[in-house]
C-alpha cells in the first residue's frame, strides 16, 4: 500500500539518513494517509556493509523510522536480505500478527577504503574456499559465464544486450546509480574485470534504501483503491561455495524459490507481464530468465537478442535499470525491486511506465546463488 525509495549512486548520507528518507516516501506513498503509530511490525534488511552500527540495527531503524517500541527483525541474507525480508513481512501478515507492517533495506557502501570494500563484498561468498583464496563476486560469475559459453556457445552478444537495455532503462530512472546510455561499442571496448565480464558486465558499488509499507487485503483497503498484492513467496537455499554444487550455470536456490512462488500463487510463467531480476553481473539475467522458467537451458542468450526483455518487449526485464544501471545497495536491492513493481503495476512509473503491466515477478539472489527469493505481484 505503500513505497518509498533514495536515490541509488555515491551518496553523503549515511545508513540512518538514507533509512529515515526511504521511510518517509514511504508514508507520503500512501494515497489516503497512514500513521507511524498504525505499524505493529517491521523487517529490516541489511549487510551492514562497512560496518556501520554492526549489531542491532533494528534498534537504529526503530529510531529512524519513528516506531521505537515496535518489534524490528533484522534479515540478513547477502544481496537477498530484502527478498527475504519481504516474504518474512508476508509470512507475519498472513499468520495475523501484523496488520501493518514496514520493510526497509538500506546499505551504505561508498564511504570504505578499498581494501575494506573487496572485504565487506567478499564476506557472503564461501569464506575458506572462496574469499580467503582471493575470488571476488566479479571472478565468480566470470567463471560462471566462461562455463556458459562453454556449453552454450559464445553468448558475448547476449551480454552487451543485457547491459545496454539496462543502461537504457536506468537513463529514464531518476533513482539510478547511472542515468545514461551506453552503446555496444562502448560495452565492448570497456576493461575486462574477469574475463569474459567486463566494466558494463558488473553492477556499481551503491549507496541507498528502499522501504515498503504492507497490510493485508482488508486493512490495505482502508488506505488505498489500488492496492498491489504479493499474490505468492518463494526461497531456497544451495551449498555456499560454488564448487560443492553439481552444476555451475544453475541457480538450484532460484528454480527452488521459483517453484514455491508460483506453486503459492496458482500462477503459469505466461501470467507474467513484468520482471525484475538479479542482474548483478550480465550473465545472472540470463541465469535468471532459466532458472526462473522463461526460457530453456541454453536459450536466455536468443531471447534477449530477440528485443523481448526490452520495455516495449513482449517479457520486460529490469524496466528500472536493474542492479546493473541502477545500482545494487546490498540489503536495499530486493526492497527496490518490490518499489519498482509497485509503481508499474500502478501505472505510476513515468517514462519508463510497461504497457499492460498487470502481473510481475521479483528475484533477489544472495552472492553467487547461494540464497534466493521469489515473490509474484498483482494489481487490480
Ligand atoms: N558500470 C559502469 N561504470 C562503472 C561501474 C559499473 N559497474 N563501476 C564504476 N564505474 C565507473 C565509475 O562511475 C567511474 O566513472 P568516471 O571515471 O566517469 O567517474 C569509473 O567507472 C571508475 O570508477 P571506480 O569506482 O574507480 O571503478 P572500480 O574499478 O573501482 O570498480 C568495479 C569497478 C566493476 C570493480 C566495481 O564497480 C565492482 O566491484 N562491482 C561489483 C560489485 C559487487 O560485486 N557487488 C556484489 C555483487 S554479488
Amino acid at each position: 500500500m505503500g513505497a518509498g525509495h533514495t536515490r541509488f549512486g555515491v551518496l553523503d548520507a549515511g545508513p540512518r539518513a538514507l533509512i529515515r528518507s526511504a521511510v518517509d516516501a514511504a508514508f507520503a506513498s500512501v494515497d489516503r494517509g497512514a500513521e507511524r503509530g498504525d505499524v505493529s511490525e517491521a523487517f529490516l534488511a541489511t549487510l551492514g556493509f562497512g560496518g556501520h552500527q554492526i549489531g542491532n540495527s533494528s534498534a537504529a531503524l526503530a529510531e529512524e523510522a519513528g516506531l521505537v517500541g515496535v518489534p524490528v527483525t533484522r534479515v540478513e541474507n547477502a544481496c537477498a536480505s530484502g527478498g527475504f525480508a519481504l516474504r518474512a513481512a508476508v509470512g507475519a501478515i498472513a499468520a495475523g500478527s501484523a496488520p501493518l507492517t514496514l520493510v526497509v533495506g538500506v546499505e551504505k557502501m561508498t564511504d570504505v577504503s578499498n581494501a575494506r570494500r573487496r572485504y565487506w563484498l567478499g564476506v557472503s561468498g564461501d569464506t575458506e574456499w572462496e574469499r580467503l583464496a582471493g575470488l571476488t563476486f566479479a571472478g565468480v560469475y566470470g567463471l560462471i559465464a566462461a562455463r556458459y559459453f562453454a556449453e552454450h556457445g559464445d553468448a558475448s552478444d547476449a551480454l552487451a544486450e543485457v547491459a545496454v537495455k539496462n543502461h537504457e532503462n536506468g537513463a529514464l530512472n531518476p533513482n539510478a546509480h547511472f542515468q545514461k546510455a551506453v552503446s555496444r561499442a562502448e560495452v565492448r571496448a570497456a576493461p575486462r574485470v574477469a574475463r569474459p565480464l567486463g566494466l558494463y558486465d558488473c553492477c556499481p558499488v551503491s549507496d541507498g534504501a528502499a522501504a515498503l509499507l504492507l497490510a493485508p487485503p482488508e486493512v490495505a483497503h482502508r488506505y488505498t483503491d489500488t492496492p498491489v498484492y504479493v499474490d505468492g513467496t518463494g526461497a531456497g537455499t544451495d551449498f555456499l561455495a560454488v564448487q560443492e554444487r553439481p552444476e555451475l550455470t544453475r541457480f538450484r536456490a532460484t528454480q527452488h524459490a521459483a517453484h514455491d512462488a508460483f506453486r503459492s500463487a496458482g500462477w503459469h510463467r505466461s501470467d507474467v507481464s513484468l520482471l525484475e531480476v538479479h542482474d548483478c553481473f550480465t550473465i545472472a539475467e540470463l541465469l535468471a530468465l532459466e532458472d526462473l522458467g522463461f526460457a530453456g537451458p541454453g536459450e536466455a542468450p536468443a531471447l534477449t537478442l530477440s528485443g523481448a526483455t526490452r520495455r516495449t518487449g513482449r517479457l520486460p526485464v529490469n524496466p528500472d535499470g536493474g542492479l546493473k544501471a541502477k545500482g545494487h545497495p546490498i540489503g536495499a536491492t530486493g526492497v527496490s525491486q518490490a518499489f519498482e513493481i509497485f509503481l508499474q503495476l500502478r501505472g505510476q512509473a513515468g517514462p519508463r511506465q510497461v504497457p499492460w503491466a498487470e502481473h510481475a515477478l521479483a528475484h533477489n539472489v544472495g552472492g553467487a546463488g547461494a540464497t534466493a527469493a521469489v515473490s509474484l505481484f498483482s494489481v487490480g
